[in-house]
């Protein structure tokens, strides 16, 4: 299949670049038009309602909304997945605009997953420490990732390929060893923990890689675990809220197919620009 084909044919906005091709479209509009079973892992974060400033997008809904939106892109996403598919979603605990009480987006995406029949198979904590410093609650500092899969009898973990480093390296039980299972120890600070350590992409960096546009962008090696551990190469990854392009830079990273939509036609450039620039170029090929 050439990768235009995963999108409507009569869509306009389909851009192609290397092995990845996205739209600038609704998603649900574009998930409800791709053929069925055609995409192995969904990866994205969708907007949490923080008022953030992302374009066309209204960041400032009420929950009842919110929750519609991930249903809707829930179902729509679940015909798309082959039978061993999985879903990630990022998500955060985020305050309440009105009376700043803390709502758990997670809790509430779980709910809505399990009625259009996912399995959740990991709840995955995102650990990170740059962000902003609270004076009348603890400091938020991590997110999660909620790993759904269609079938809990049947998806892909490739272990192998996501295994991390022993904590006691000179221990002689494991020389030869393949590493430890990073399933609920995943943490480069902290041992025997279930956090995923990736620090957040700061103003910094945002600025060296040309793209302050964006509020809130992904860290690559974390999209590169999430793949790696639930696709195989040539294999095809969708993230619904593209945003700035990150899950096709992995993809690219990979070697797998990235396909994306995103609503917002000022991200194209942008996405266009990482895909060129940041994936990886193999010069031995
Ligand atoms: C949290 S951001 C994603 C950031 C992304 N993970 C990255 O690394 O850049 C969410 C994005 O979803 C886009 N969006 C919102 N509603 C959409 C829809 N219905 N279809 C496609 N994109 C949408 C917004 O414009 C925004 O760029």
């Amino acid at each position: 299949m050439q990768n235009k084909d995963y999108f409507n044919i009569n869509q306009p906005n389909i851009y192609q670049v290397q092995d990845c091709c996205f739209t600038i479209a609704d998603c649900i509009e574009t998930l409800n038009n791709m053929p069925k079973k055609s995409v192995n892992t969904i990866v994205t974060s969708p907007p949490y309602n923080l008022n953030k400033k992302y374009g066309k997008y209204d960041d400032n809904r009420t929950f009842e909304e919110w929750e519609n939106l991930i249903d809707r892109v829930a179902n729509s996403a679940f015909d798309v997945l082959t039978d061993n598919g999985s879903f990630l979603l990022n998500v955060s605990p985020i305050p309440d605009k009105k009376t700043k009480e803390i709502v758990p987006l997670d809790a509430i995406a779980y709910f809505v997953f399990k009625r259009n029949d996912y399995a959740l198979r990991n709840s995955i904590v995102w650990h990170f420490n740059n962000m902003q410093n609270c004076v009348n609650r603890l400091s938020g500092r991590w997110e999660a990732i909620l790993w759904f899969v269609k079938d809990i009898n049947n998806y892909q973990f490739n272990l192998e390929d996501i295994r991390i480093p022993y904590i006691t390296k000179n221990d002689k039980r494991l020389v030869g060893g393949t590493g430890r299972n990073p399933t609920d120890t995943w943490n480069f600070d902290i041992p025997e923990s279930d956090f995923w350590y990736f620090d957040r992409v700061n103003n910094m960096t945002k600025n060296k890689l040309g793209i302050e546009e964006h509020p809130c962008i992904f860290p690559v090696p974390m999209i590169e675990r999430i793949i790696k551990m639930t696709t195989q190469k040539g294999e095809v990854v969708l993230d619904p809220f593209l945003g700035s392009g990150t899950t096709l830079v992995a993809a690219q990273n990979l070697k797998r197919i990235g396909l994306g939509m995103e609503l917002d036609e000022k991200f194209a450039p942008i996405i266009k620009q990482r895909v060129e620039k940041e994936s990886k170029i193999d010069l031995f090929l």
